[in-house]
């Protein structure tokens, strides 16, 4: 792929270069209005001309007055942004709201779009198949681009999947599926490779943790990834520490990315200190290169521009707004995304669950006995005080954490809508609530778990292994 030549103000970002081109606009009429010279107009047009190239080259699009590049603007979470106490990065999530973080808000915060009826209903449509429970209940619920992944398939267009993983211990809970689940779900209705990164590296950069124990907790990871039910021909799964080492396609997609994107950029996007070791500072491009099907010749025969399709939380989302941003620059199409609400804690929905503190998770490892204790003592609920005042006004269901997690486990809809009458009207209990979700819960993570001992270690690095998959191009 070419790099930018003829780009004259290649070392200021979009934004700079929007901020410029504006300035310069407003220099060019004002010089006009006031009949300047000749030549002082038109030195000034000349430097608005390739001004405006510039910014065409590094966004890809047309520079639009008054509409600054969408995927570069930094998105503030500081105190006093908003009204409200949402924080979401790829590190923290907190809100102070029982009913967890305002979604709505956060799209447009983040600038992307929401998945409407529309957009649900086109999917159907295109793809024959009834849409995933998580997209008709909005647990996928924002998106970027979907339009056109739709676009390429109903023309035979090829495209492929990403998501990912960061290891950070050996068990995995149950929030942890969502994506997978959905990812799988994607998988089987498009029928398209499917890439899976495992940010070992990151791990071992962020958390006190070696590089030996990163590599485990990943291989551990894979295993429950592929108990989700990946089709073997069709998903290559990779370790950082393992696949960077390997494949020359993906470390010069890094280098590419490293070199187009500034310490200035990643610390508005990220937070970034200078503190922060210098390993955090460029890890952003290893998330990001997967989004290229060039970080992967031998699935893709070294062709560039096979579009991605990345289904992740929404917490991920500053990757790859860096990674749209950095696409054209590169001659790379920007990834489209899926983005998916956090899964909340047992204690509530002010944060998400969490591997690190035991008591906030439901694992993949916990036996039916843990999951029934942890359910009944830990998950908040929207319950009255006493059955009396129960009966007499309801629960609510916005804030009860076992009514929150049927909604992503529970399929039927029928029941969880019965469910929800009863529990509002006060005629079901919160120990009647709480036992339908152990019901739930207790065969999904058996089964789980019986899938799991299946997998041997010739299974996992078949995964792992660069290959062809079963698919030409
Ligand atoms: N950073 C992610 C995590 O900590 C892992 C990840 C890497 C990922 N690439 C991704 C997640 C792509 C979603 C999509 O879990």
């Amino acid at each position: 792929m070419a790099d930018l030549q003829n780009c004259d103000f290649c070392s200021l970002n979009p934004l700079e270069l929007f901020e410029q081109v504006t300035a310069q606009g407003e220099k060019v009429r004002s010089l006009k209005a006031e009949k300047a010279p000749k030549d002082e107009i038109d030195t000034a047009v000349k430097l608005l001309l390739s001004l405006k190239l510039s910014y065409k080259t590094a966004t890809g699009e047309e520079y639009k007055p008054g509409s600054p590049p969408a995927d570069f603007t930094p998105v503030s979470n500081g105190p006093g942004d908003t009204e409200d106490n949402d924080f979401v990065d790829p590190w923290t999530v907190q809100t102070s709201n029982a009913k967890g973080v305002d979604y709505d808000k956060l799209i447009v915060r983040f600038g992307s779009s929401k998945i409407d009826k529309d957009l649900i209903n086109r999917i159907e449509r295109v793809t024959g198949h009834k849409p995933h429970h998580f997209l008709c209940r909005g647990i996928f619920f924002s998106h970027r681009d979907m339009n056109q992944i739709l676009d390429a398939y109903e023309n035979k267009k090829p495209f492929y999947l990403y998501t990912g993983r960061g290891p950070s211990a050996e068990a995995m809970h149950v929030g942890h599926l969502i994506p997978f689940t959905f990812t799988k779900w994607l998988q089987e209705v498009f029928n398209v490779p499917l890439v899976i990164q495992i940010t070992d590296d990151e791990k071992y950069l962020w958390k006190d943790m070696t590089l030996e124990k990163a590599y485990q907790c990943a291989i551990e990871n894979i295993k429950d990834i592929i108990a989700c039910g990946f089709d073997i021909n069709k998903t290559f799964i990779f370790s950082d520490l393992e696949y960077l080492g390997m494949s020359p396609g993906f470390y010069r997609n890094i280098v590419k990315i490293q070199k187009h994107v500034t310490f200035n950029q990643v610390k508005g996007i990220f937070g970034f200190t200078d503190s922060d070791c210098i390993g955090k500072i460029s890890f952003p491009a290893i998330q990001a290169a997967p989004s290229f099907s060039t970080s992967f010749p031998q699935i893709f025969n070294n062709k560039s521009n096979i579009p991605c399709l990345i289904p992740c939380a929404i917490d991920q989302d500053p990757y790859f707004r860096m990674t749209r941003d950095v696409a054209p620059r590169l001659g790379f199409s920007k990834p489209a995304l899926l983005h998916s609400v956090f899964f909340p804690a047992l204690q509530g929905a002010q944060t998400k669950m969490s591997s690190s503190d035991p008591n906030s998770s439901i694992f993949l490892t916990d036996t039916p006995k843990q999951i029934k204790t942890k359910i009944n003592k830990h998950a908040f609920s929207g319950g009255k005080d006493t059955v009396e005042e129960h009966r007499k006004y309801g629960g609510n269901c916005d804030v009860d954490v076992s009514y929150m997690y049927l909604t992503f486990f529970l399929e039927d809809d029928d029941k969880l809508e019965q469910i929800k009458q009863a529990y509002t009207s006060g005629a079901l209990l919160t120990g009647e609530l709480k036992k339908a979700l152990i019901e739930t819960l207790q065969p999904l993570i058996a089964a789980h778990q019986q899938r799991r001992k299946q997998i041997t270690d010739e299974i996992v690095k078949e995964f792992m292994t660069p290959r062809k998959l079963a698919f030409d191009y």
